[in-house]
């Protein structure tokens, strides 16, 4: 791996597990200084700050919850202290509460808007003031920062049982073009990545028997479920300047689930 992202700060939220994980340990590799945003699981994350230390990168971990904003206010003066600046937020942390739409409780919404949409709020407003003020640093990029939102396939798809899901992340689509569309004079570029069926915890269910992964696979044209180096490769590409002229698109990182598969031999 190149070191396209030498000396450059980010942040990961959601860092401890899964696709955040892959992206954390993705960014390192590339150069970056990382801190590993968690929730709940303190153990992991000082874990993969360990190895991305042992691997050369300043890394720290960071407890907030995204959806409490004097957290993630914290979470970022701490960064800001220790680092001076912020040149990648990746807003990654997110959660599923499924349930049938007339089962569906109050707090099953609130808490999956909360956390992937209001805390996506929360990180990039914070992020975006940093970058605004700290301005372009041409030995870093050419952007003053960059900001990659982590979608779903879900933000165009439909999910019957996860209504509160699929309304956040298709919350996420516009809320995403929007701030690019504010922020491109500041010379922030942000950009949303939209991974697939990815091998993790969130999804367990839909690949832990052989008879699930064959019924999953049958949604994944390119016929193998993702993994999260997949979205690790794809964040390093979208934060660095080979991506300099890619601004408010979402790039679908999916094996195809995205193409209607249903009508590889129908209609
Ligand atoms: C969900 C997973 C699901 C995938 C494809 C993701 O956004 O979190 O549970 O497997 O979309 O449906």
């Amino acid at each position: 791996m190149d070191h396209a992202l030498r000396g450059q700060k980010a942040l990961v939220t959601g860092a401890s597990s899964g696709i955040g994980e892959g992206i954390a340990r993705a960014l390192a590799a590339a150069g970056a200084d990382v801190v590993v945003n968690y929730a709940s699981n303190p153990e992991a994350a000082a874990r993969i700050v360990d190895d991305l230390k042992a691997g050369g990168t300043q890394a720290r971990a960071i407890h907030a919850d995204v959806a409490r904003e004097s957290e993630v206010e914290a979470m970022l003066a701490e960064l800001l202290g220790a680092w001076g600046r912020i040149d990648i937020l990746v807003s990654n942390a997110g959660l599923q509460r499924d349930a049938a739409f007339t089962e569906m409780t109050l707090e099953q919404w609130n808490t999956v808007l909360g956390v992937n949409l209001t805390g996506m709020f929360l990180c990039a407003r914070a992020a975006a003031r940093a970058m605004i003020r700290q301005g372009v640093d041409p030995t870093l990029s050419r952007a003053a920062g960059k900001i990659i939102c982590v979608s779903s396939v879900h933000e165009v798809i439909p999910w019957a049982g996860h209504v509160n899901y699929a309304a956040s992340k298709g919350g996420v689509k516009l809320f995403m073009q929007s701030i690019a569309q504010e922020l491109a004079p500041h010379r922030i570029r942000v950009n949303s990545i939209a991974p697939g069926a990815i091998q993790t915890a969130i999804n367990r269910t839909a690949w832990e028997t052989p008879e699930a992964l064959k019924s999953l696979l049958t949604l994944i044209p390119y016929g193998r479920i993702g993994q999260p180096e997949d979205i690790g490769r794809t964040a390093v590409w979208l934060a660095s300047d080979a991506a300099d002229y890619v601004h408010g698109q979402t790039i679908f990182v999916d094996g195809g689930m995205t193409l209607y598969p249903g009508f590889a031999r129908g209609g």
